[in-house]
């Protein structure tokens, strides 16, 4: 960064369309605030950098990368005039929003006067603490909460608080128990316990609350990212790619369909990345962890899927390995043909294997074979570790032999 301080002109920013109906003094004052700045090429800022600036670009090319796995994924790219960023969305959900303004009407109480300084002090002390230990709470069984929930509510009953019943759960759920409670007692007047009660409920609450936005927008960062991975929408189609990511992504997708079938990964870490169609090979994996949590689900839902890498030779094997049935020998011979399906009608396509072969065969002169016998099904993929020749690179999956 360099040229710090260039100056900055009302009119040239008025034309920009942010700011195109602020008065020539509200744009001098933007001026004199913020600062013209000139970027060498190369990052201006990183996320999860702390958010010092709101930047509007004048004039050049800014350019958005995410950063996926191991990564930077361009997601866009504007030269257009005012484009902005910096400015953060904040989620909040409308209860946190209700709390906080529960909040402020408790402050316009204790500004009035209720309580003595010093009770104050320390009641800030202990709502500092509160959080502190909210972070940290521990998880209790079902017993467990329920018991300590009848402890506090009795003791809130017995110091005179109105309804312990509504506030034990949330300060259990908290991690407090009746010593923290005690603790509160002593900070505080008997006549004022019951007020600060309500305030440190609040704190809980809300700490809660933004816990729970805090996981709910992980959880959704983290999908986007394995649904962008798993599309691979904005990848190269051919490219040489970790096949474990895909793995991963593929089975975070799929995470709701598995239940509660154990996954089990068996990879091996040394494997080199290879050349192939991501969202192809990402599609056999679905077809081939779809079969086998049909197969353990059809044989009541406790099972096992262990997914496995390993070299083998000159390929990489992928192994998709389930505890269901298994395929009987009679219709072994069929399954890769198309259409062929022993589901019932609405279930199946009978394409998942015949697709599956396209792709690893044809389209990657990998391998695809399978051994069954009931209570261990495998699913073996093997791809090449490197590019085939140019003579066979150009092979359409769609003219390309059937599988016999
Ligand atoms: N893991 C497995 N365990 C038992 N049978 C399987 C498994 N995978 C595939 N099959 C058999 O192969 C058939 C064809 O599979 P597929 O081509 O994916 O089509 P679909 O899943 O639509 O039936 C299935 O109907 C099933 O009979
Ligand atoms: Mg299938």
């Amino acid at each position: 960064m360099s040229g710090r301080g260039l100056p900055c002109s009302p009119a040239e920013i008025s034309s920009l369309f942010l700011f195109e109906k602020l008065s020539p003094e509200q744009l001098g004052r933007l001026c004199g605030e913020g600062r013209l700045e000139r970027f060498e090429p190369g990052p201006v800022y990183t996320e999860g950098d702390p958010a010092t600036c709101f930047y509007v670009m004048i004039e050049g090319t800014v350019v958005l990368y995410r950063r996926v796995g191991a990564d930077d994924v361009e997601v866009s790219r504007t030269s257009q005039r005012g484009v902005y960023s910096g400015a953060t969305a904040v989620r909040a959900t409308a209860t946190l929003r209700e709390r906080v303004a529960k909040m402020r009407h408790k402050l316009a109480v204790i500004a009035s006067g209720a309580y003595d300084p010093e009770a104050l002090a320390r009641l800030i002390e202990i709502q500092e603490r509160t959080a502190e230990l909210v972070a940290k709470a521990p998880v209790l069984s079902p017993l467990e909460a329920s018991d300590r929930e009848d402890a506090l509510t009795d003791w809130l009953d017995d110091h005179d608080v109105p309804e312990g019943w509504r506030i034990a759960p949330t300060f259990v759920q908290a991690g407090l128990d009746t010593e923290w409670l005690e603790q509160v007692a002593a900070a505080v007047d008997e006549d004022t316990l019951p007020g600060a009660m309500g305030w440190l409920n609040y704190t809980v609450e809300t700490e809660l609350l933004m816990d729970e936005i805090g996981d709910s927008t992980n959880r959704i960062s983290h999908l986007v990212d394995a649904a962008k991975q798993y599309s691979q929408l904005d990848r190269a189609s051919y490219r040489v790619v970790d096949v474990h990511e895909l793995l991963d992504s593929t089975l975070l997708m799929l995470s709701g369909k598995i239940g509660r079938i154990e996954v089990v990964r068996d990879y091996d870490r040394t494997l080199p990345p290879i050349p192939a169609y991501p969202a192809e090979l990402n599609q056999v994996w679905t077809n081939l962890v779809d079969n086998a949590v049909f197969a353990v689900d059809s044989a009541g839902g406790e099972g096992t899927l262990t997914v496995r890498t390993a070299h083998e030779g000159d390929r990489l094997l992928v192994e998709f390995r389930d505890t269901g049935p298994g395929i009987p020998p009679d219709i072994r011979g069929r399954i890769f043909d198309p259409f062929f399906t022993t589901k019932p009608v609405g279930e199946g396509t009978g394409l998942g294997l015949d697709i599956s072969w396209r792709i690893v065969v044809n389209k990657h002169h990998g391998g695809l074979q399978v051994e069954s016998v009931p209570g261990d099904t495998r699913f073996q993929v093997l791809l090449p570790l490197t590019a085939p020749g140019p003579e066979n690179a150009q092979d359409d999956p769609e003219t390309a032999e059937e599988p016999v």
